[in-house]
């Protein structure tokens, strides 16, 4: 039988203890770490397929296991969303051109813990209306980080990524959202990016959870290729996004998936 932690909110949501916090670090770290080491294999000229057979080879190498691999279907080890590709890109033979952003998505599971993070990387001369996008996308992310603490609602979290967002002229995708997630991949709730200050459920001490919005230069709307994964935004406008796992503490938020070489914003280029 699958092992139960914790106790369940009323709307369904696990809270967990405060030993279990030690798990979703170790998970965090890792997946954090592989974006970490990833970074030097992006480049103009390099596959998207390659990038994922060295993050495959990473997650083996530390003992791990990918929570995608096997995942309803999925075969890779990493999601890698190259421009206007909003998430769930497959890694492919495609080669990396100059200017194009990508963001490369990686979920393991440590011990049972799973750790769920994504970031943006560029291939070659970030395009000065990338920078912006990837920018505004960071910092929304960390506007819905800030806002967590116990007494706060999942509708102010989705409210402070929608008002930073649509403030810079931007849209925030609707159609894919963050969730919980501890010793499962996807819990409830559905993590909203956008909404109404003081609507949805209240967080509690012990919830974890992502945050990642999608961010796009155009209109909001994605639509899904034959491939049944691959989302794309329907204005063919670039899209970024940016995604950690936390847990809420007595007084705030922790971050479980913290760049160890502080490389979670990409100001550098490849
Ligand atoms: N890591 C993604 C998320 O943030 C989920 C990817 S599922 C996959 O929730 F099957 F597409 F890999
Ligand atoms: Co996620
Ligand atoms: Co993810």
């Amino acid at each position: 039988m699958k092992e139960h932690r914790g106790r369940l909110t009323k709307d369904g949501i696990r809270i967990y203890e405060p030993a279990d916090f030690a798990g979703m670090h170790a998970a965090g770290a890792l997946a954090a770490r592989i974006l970490d080491d990833i970074a030097d294999h992006v480049f103009v000229g390099q596959t998207t397929g390659e990038i994922d057979r060295l993050i495959t080879k990473m997650v083996e190498d530390a003992g791990a296991e990918s929570a995608t691999i096997g995942y309803k279907g999925y075969q890779h080890a990493s999601c890698i969303s190259v421009n206007h590709v909003v998430c769930h890109g497959i890694p492919g033979d495609k080669k990396l051109k100059d200017g194009d952003i990508l963001n490369i998505d990686v979920t393991v599971i440590v011990d049972g813990w799973y750790g769920d993070t994504s970031r943006m990387y560029v291939a070659g001369k970030l395009p000065r209306k990338a920078e912006r996008l990837i920018q505004v996308t960071h910092d929304a992310l960390f506007k819905g980080i800030e806002t967590v603490k116990p007494g706060k609602t999942f509708g102010d979290i989705g409210h402070a990524i929608q008002a930073y967002v649509e403030a810079h002229r931007m849209s925030v995708v609707r159609d894919f959202c963050g969730h919980g997630l501890g010793r499962v991949f996807h819990a409830p709730p559905n993590v909203l990016h956008y909404g109404r200050p003081g609507t949805g459920a209240v967080l509690e001490e012990g919830m974890f959870f992502t945050i990642e919005p999608m961010v796009n230069l155009g209109r909001p709307e994605t639509k899904t290729l034959s491939d049944d994964w691959t989302a794309v935004t329907r204005d063919k406008s670039l899209s970024a996004q940016f995604e950690h796992s936390v847990g809420v503490t007595a007084d705030g938020v922790e971050i479980f998936t913290l760049s160890p070489g502080d490389k979670f914003h990409p100001t550098y280029s490849s």
